[in-house]
């Protein structure tokens, strides 16, 4: 089947299943195309807690699928390739930080949402790059933190509130390839571009951008911006809706490292294809399942970040 058929076939088993596509901005420019919601990943985590159809079917990572599933676990939620992981997410293992709290006794435990559910169930509170500074800014300044796992998201939360939380060492690895002086070189070539980077970038780059902030909140300033051109600093998938909202606006995909990489893809956001979607409403598999024991002990730090954001 052509891509336009699969489409139409998506569309279609979609309502015949009384199913609700979800899809992160990261996502292939197709996927998008047949989403019902397309969002950050607060965003995401919000729709899940409204969806009426009985089929929630999440395009993007793992813990995505499995904090829909935390959030509502009445509903069926497949995904296109359950496969589908992060290397940020893999960058903390529940055991491994455990014994971490173990070490650190009094410290509150923030996890970013880009984490197992198991990471979350040791967690106090989770934020998403949307909410973490307006989190973080609600705790008494006394408070001793541990937040994980991605160190810039945490260096720049640090940074912009005043705090010294102590840091996991963890990273994501699509953010991380951005090229620092290409982008300088950039910026020299279109003095009047204004540079939007994500927060999971490195310091350096954090510091040259005009803003800094998540997928939604650097879709939402290229609109309200006076300027007409844009460096985008964070995986390319985001461009399609930045264009389709904006088409009198010009947006550069930022260069990374390797010469050949013209758009900084997530190999596992892109795991997911409109084959695989299609496959995955026909069969309504694979489903994400979470025991639970811990589904309830998981909740708990989404519920608080919801509460706060
Ligand atoms: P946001 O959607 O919260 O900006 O996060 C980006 C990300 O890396 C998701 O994997
Ligand atoms: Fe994980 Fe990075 Fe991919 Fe986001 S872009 S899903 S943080 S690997």
């Amino acid at each position: 089947m052509n891509n336009n058929n699969l489409k139409k076939e998506i569309l279609r088993l979609k309502k015949e299943n009384n199913a609700c596509i979800m899809a992160h901005y990261y996502q292939e420019d197709d996927i998008q195309d047949v989403a019902d919601f397309i969002g950050d990943s607060l965003a995401l985590a919000k729709i899940a807690t409204t969806v009426k159809e009985d089929i929630i079917i999440v395009c993007g990572v793992n813990f995505m699928g499995e904090t829909a599933k935390i959030l509502s676990p009445d509903k069926k939620v497949i995904m296109p390739d359950i496969n589908a992981g992060c290397s940020l997410a893999d960058s903390c293992s529940a055991e491994d930080l455990e014994v971490f709290i173990k070490n650190h006794p009094g410290y509150k435990v923030i996890s970013y949402v880009n984490t197992s559910a198991k990471v979350k169930a040791l967690t106090d509170i989770v934020v998403t790059s949307s909410n973490a500074k307006k989190i973080v800014d609600s705790l008494p300044k006394e408070e001793k933190i541990i937040f994980g796992p991605d160190k810039n998201l945490g260096g720049y939360i640090n940074k912009i509130t005043g705090r010294d939380m102590l840091l996991w060492d963890g990273g994501c690895h699509v953010h991380q390839r951005f090229s620092y002086s290409k982008i300088v070189e950039l910026k020299k070539q279109y003095p009047n571009a204004e540079i939007l980077v994500h927060p999971e970038c490195p310091s350096e780059i954090v510091d040259i951008a005009d803003f800094a902030g998540s997928t939604l909140a650097i879709l939402n300033y290229a609109g309200e911006s006076k300027a007409n051109i844009f460096i985008i600093v964070t995986e390319c998938g985001i461009l399609h809706q930045l264009q389709i909202k904006y088409p009198d606006k010009r947006f550069i995909a930022a260069p990374v490292e390797e010469d050949k990489i013209k758009c900084n893809k997530c190999d596992y956001m892109r795991m997911c294809t409109l084959e695989k979607l299609y496959d995955c409403l026909k069969n309504k598999t694979p489903e994400i399942v979470i025991e639970e024991k811990l589904r309830i002990k998981a909740l708990k730090p989404i519920r608080a970040m919801l509460e706060l954001s």
